[in-house]
């Protein structure tokens, strides 16, 4: 190798010895392997050179810008692995060897019966319909025939907002907006209203293992030419059946509601004690599960619907309690409660 040669690998070797950067190492790359760099520069010394002084020499750079071309390479895959080892030791301690946390989220006991439910009323033909958690007045409770200073009102300690609107306290107060909202398809297209809707309900409860001031109910109606008793008794033994899959104990006495006449209580028998009588039944072996009964004249005219024409039922599903009742919850509070250790014990077992 010619002096100069030589001269030009040693000056790149101490030099590449001080690269720590990729960005040094590139300055370093063009400064010798560029268009205008020191390797190529090196060949412009041949044309004082005879032709076989020319072929070794031009070998003699070949070679060199081999292996500057090398070096330059490995020094890049060096510094490479240095970044990473620098990150990695400022990553905290990863223990690879850990098991995985594989515990996932649970759907909540309510929401479990809810969808059930929905499911069951679906396969029967019906909507299901999500309704507003604020309310009016008029809907909550002049629409379904509870006007102001009603006793009825008592029954509902209810939250009032200070713009005179009321947090729902039942799932009836969606009713007037569905027979608004289906009237016509009925009319004119002899299509019967058949709807539940879902959702949460507020009311001012001193709260004991089986009061609470923030539960679920469900609230459905039917609406036709002809519905009668015997269509409202057969809707809701089919749904209590599917839900519990087994022959529950029903019985049905005379309830009052305005909204309908003539209107019932729903009891079960309290799948907690057996019937024996318990903190959730109030020690009387019976659960109000689902109040119901004939819509009243007055709050299918408020709907926009001829009572004279039409006749339909309406109940309102305790979706809490049949939460409660289903998965043997005794307390509940537990349902609001957050806690992971009660709730994440329910699994869709349908
Ligand atoms: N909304 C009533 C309540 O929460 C329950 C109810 C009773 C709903 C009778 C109905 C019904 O649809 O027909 O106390």
């Amino acid at each position: 190798m010619s002096e100069k040669t030589n001269a030009l690998k040693q000056e790149f070797l101490l030099s590449l010895a001080d690269v720590k950067t990729q960005e040094e190492l590139e300055e370093i790359r063009v400064k010798y392997l560029g268009k205008k760099g020191l390797v190529t520069e090196l060949l412009k010394d041949m044309r004082s050179l005879t032709p076989e002084e020319k072929k070794t020499f031009g070998q003699e750079v070949n070679v060199l810008k081999e292996e500057v071309s090398e070096k330059i390479a490995a020094a890049r895959e060096e510094i490479k692995q240095a970044e990473i080892e620098r990150e990695l030791a400022l990553m905290p301690e990863f223990d690879v060897s850990m098991p995985a946390d594989l515990r996932r989220g649970s759907y909540h006991p309510i929401t479990l019966v809810q969808r059930q439910c929905e499911e069951i009323f679906k396969s029967m033909g019906f909507a299901v319909e999500d309704f507003r958690e604020v309310v009016t007045d008029y809907e909550c409770f002049e629409a379904l025939n509870i006007p102001k200073d009603h006793p009825a009102r008592d029954m509902q300690d209810t939250y009032y907002l200070d713009n005179g609107q009321l947090l729902k306290s039942h799932t009836s107060a969606a009713q007037n907006a569905i027979y608004k909202k289906y009237k016509d398809a009925l009319v004119n297209e002899g299509k019967p209203i058949k709807a539940i809707f879902p959702g949460r309900c507020f009311r001012n409860e001193a709260t004991d293992a089986c009061h609470e001031n923030t539960f679920f109910q469900m609230e459905g109606v039917m609406v036709d030419k002809n519905i009668s008793i015997s269509n409202l008794i057969f809707f809701m033994k089919t749904m209590l059946s599917e839900v519990f899959r087994k022959d529950i104990k029903v019985r049905l006495r005379p309830g009052f509601f305005p909204f309908v006449e003539p209107g019932f209580e729903l009891d079960i028998s309290c799948l907690i004690c057996g019937g024996e009588g318990c903190a959730s039944c109030k020690h009387s072996g019976w659960l109000e599960l689902c109040p119901c009964g004939m819509i009243h004249p007055e709050v299918l005219r408020a709907g926009g619907i001829d009572p004279e024409e039409y006749t339909g039922f309406a109940f309102g599903l305790g979706l809490t309690r049949l939460a409660m009742m289903k998965y043997g919850v005794k307390d509940i509070r537990d349902l609001n409660s957050g806690s992971l250790k009660v709730l994440s014990q329910f699994t869709d077992d349908k």
